[in-house]
This record gives structure tokens, sequence and C-alpha cells, in this order.
């Protein structure tokens, strides 16, 4: 089969090793910046051109585009789905995941555990809106903030309308959570590919710290994920519609919740800590998936 890997950069692990078990499965593949894909949207056809050449005849697409590049990127993923390639995780999934409000709404109606979660607009607000999310402990996050960065504890109902009202100022996007004291600094990523998690690792925190973030100094472990765990990582991609995915979940008392659900989630930390080669993972339920739906128009076609 013919595979393109929609990524900035060729270098990047994740990147290197998509194209590398693709090639092991006997596949050819390229790498294409997204940024240098532009097309012709018409009635008639769809075309698009990479670098001067026009690009046709992609059977799968696996979709690494980072969130500084989500729309033109998901434009260009996009234009692939309607030239009939396949890709594991659609563009509509991605930008659903990357809205961090949109997402936590649809995975809440769907019955999935999340800490407690508000977020609002008007400074007038600030007080009630605390009231809605109950006492402190909170942990104040950056919509913007990622590893770790931007993510806050307070102790004290002073200390978060402190925050908030700093943040507001600064005209940061942000939402308030319950603080997950049973969690002890530890997160789980399961890293789910159709339907399945095939691998799953630990985060610990530094001692001192309750973010588990490995840029913030937090260390990885394999681990297998609990039935109860592995249930909410899958029902949360299944949501999102997400074929491959990085679902972040922490321990309560009341069952595991979902931080974060990543549509473009990385695979060096976790295929070390796991030894799991989730490259092939992925590669292969991509080539099956595209296999099955030819096969199934195939035969709508004979009809
Ligand atoms: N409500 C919470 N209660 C307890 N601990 C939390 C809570 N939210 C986050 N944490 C801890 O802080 C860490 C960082 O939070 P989070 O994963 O939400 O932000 P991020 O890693 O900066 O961003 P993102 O994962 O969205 O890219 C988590 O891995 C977890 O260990
Ligand atoms: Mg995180």
């Amino acid at each position: 089969m013919k595979f393109a890997i929609l990524s900035r950069n060729a270098k990047l692990y994740s990147t290197r090793r998509l194209a590398e078990a693709a090639r092991d499965l006997g596949h050819s593949v390229r790498v294409l910046d997204p940024l240098r894909c532009y097309m012709r949207i018409a009635n008639d056809d769809f075309q698009m051109h990479y670098k001067g050449r026009a690009m046709s005849g992609y059977h799968v697409v696996i979709p690494r585009i980072g969130a500084s590049v989500t729309r033109y990127g998901s434009a260009v993923l996009r234009q692939f789905e309607l030239m009939d390639t396949f890709t594991p995780n659609p563009s509509d999934a991605i930008l659903r995941a990357r809205d961090k409000l949109r997402s936590h709404q649809m995975l809440a109606a769907q019955g999935i555990g999340l800490p407690a979660t508000v977020f609002g607009d008007n400074p007038d607000d600030t007080n009630d809106l605390l009231s809605m999310l109950g006492p402190p402990p909170h942990v104040i996050k950056l919509n913007e903030g990622t590893q770790g960065a931007g993510v806050m504890l307070t102790e004290k109902l002073s200390a978060s309308r402190g925050v908030i009202e700093a943040l507001r100022g600064l005209y940061a996007q942000f939402l308030v959570q319950e603080f997950v004291a049973e969690a002890k600094g530890a997160d789980l990523r399961c890293f789910v590919v159709g339907g399945r998690v095939v691998a799953a690792m630990k985060r610990q925190a530094p001692k001192g710290d309750f973010r588990s973030n490995l840029h913030r100094g937090g260390r990885a472990r394999g681990i297998k994920a609990t039935k109860a765990e592995q249930d909410v990582a899958i029902r949360a991609a299944r949501v999102l519609g997400l074929g491959v995915a990085g679902v972040d979940l922490i321990r309560s008392a009341r069952g595991p919740l979902v931080l974060e659900v990543n549509a473009s989630p990385g695979l060096e930390g976790i295929e070390e800590a796991s030894g799991v080669d989730i490259a092939a993972e992925i590669v292969s339920y991509s080539a099956q998936r595209h296999k099955r739906r030819a096969a199934k128009r195939a035969a709508a076609k004979r009809k």
C-alpha cells in the first residue's frame, strides 16, 4: 500500500518510527509537510499538489499534526479524505480533540468520568463560578498550556480568585477543576489503537509536585491498565472519533477520570516504557481498515 505521513519534520521520533514501521511491513511511505501541500477544491474534482507535483493514489494517510498547524493541517487531511485516502484519525475528530471545552462536554455527555470542571468569561461571575465547583484546592489550567506548564494548584479560595483575576488581566483562556488528591501526583497514559489499549504507562510526579509530566521531572514506567481504565480510554477515543489516541487518566476514589485525549500522541516515551512496537500497531490497523473499506466498496459496486 501507499502510505503518507503528514508531519512537519521527518526526523521527529514518532514520524521516523511510523515511516520505518510502514516500510518494514512492506508498504511504500512518504513524509509530507502539511504546510507544503496545496489544493484545488472544485465540484469536478479534488486535487493536491506537493512542491510542484500532483499527489494521488495514497491508500492511507497518518496525520501527525502539531497544535500550531491544526487549522491548515486539518484542511489538508480533509482533502485527503475527499480523495478517498483512509486516515485513522479524521480531520473532524482531531478538531474535536483539540478543543478542550468541546471534548470535555462530549465526554461528560457520554458518561465518561472527568474531574469536575468550570469555565466562564466574565470577571463578575468568578465567585459564583467557583461556588459551582466546590471548595478548594483547585487546579487552574491555561488552555494554551502543555507539558505541565500553566497548570496551577491553589489551596485557598482567595488564591483561586487571585490567580483567576491575574489570568483574566492577561486575556488568557483557562479552566478550573477540582483537585483529585487521591491521584497522588500520578497519571496514566493509555495508548489506544483501533479500539484497543495497546500500551499504557504510569507517570509519577517528582516529590513536592502534583504534576506528573516528564518535562516537570516526572518518571514513567510501563504498566497494565485495569479493565475499567482500559474501558474508559477506549470509550473516550471512540466518543471523539479517534482511531489512534493517547488518553490521559487519573485514578480517583470514584474511578478513572479523563484529563485529556491527545489526537497526536508521541511514541517515544511510551514505546520505551512499555516495549511495545506502537508504530507497527498503528500501521497494521490502518492498512487493515483501508483494506476492509476497499472490499466493502467493491462489493457495493458489484450489487
Ligand atoms: N484535576 C487534577 N487533579 C489532580 N492532579 C491533576 C489534575 N489535573 C492535572 N493534574 C496533574 O497535572 C498534570 C498536568 O495536567 P494536564 O495533563 O491537564 O496538563 P498538561 O500536561 O500541561 O496539558 P495537556 O496534557 O493538556 O497537554 C497531570 O498529568 C496530572 O498529573
Ligand atoms: Mg498532560
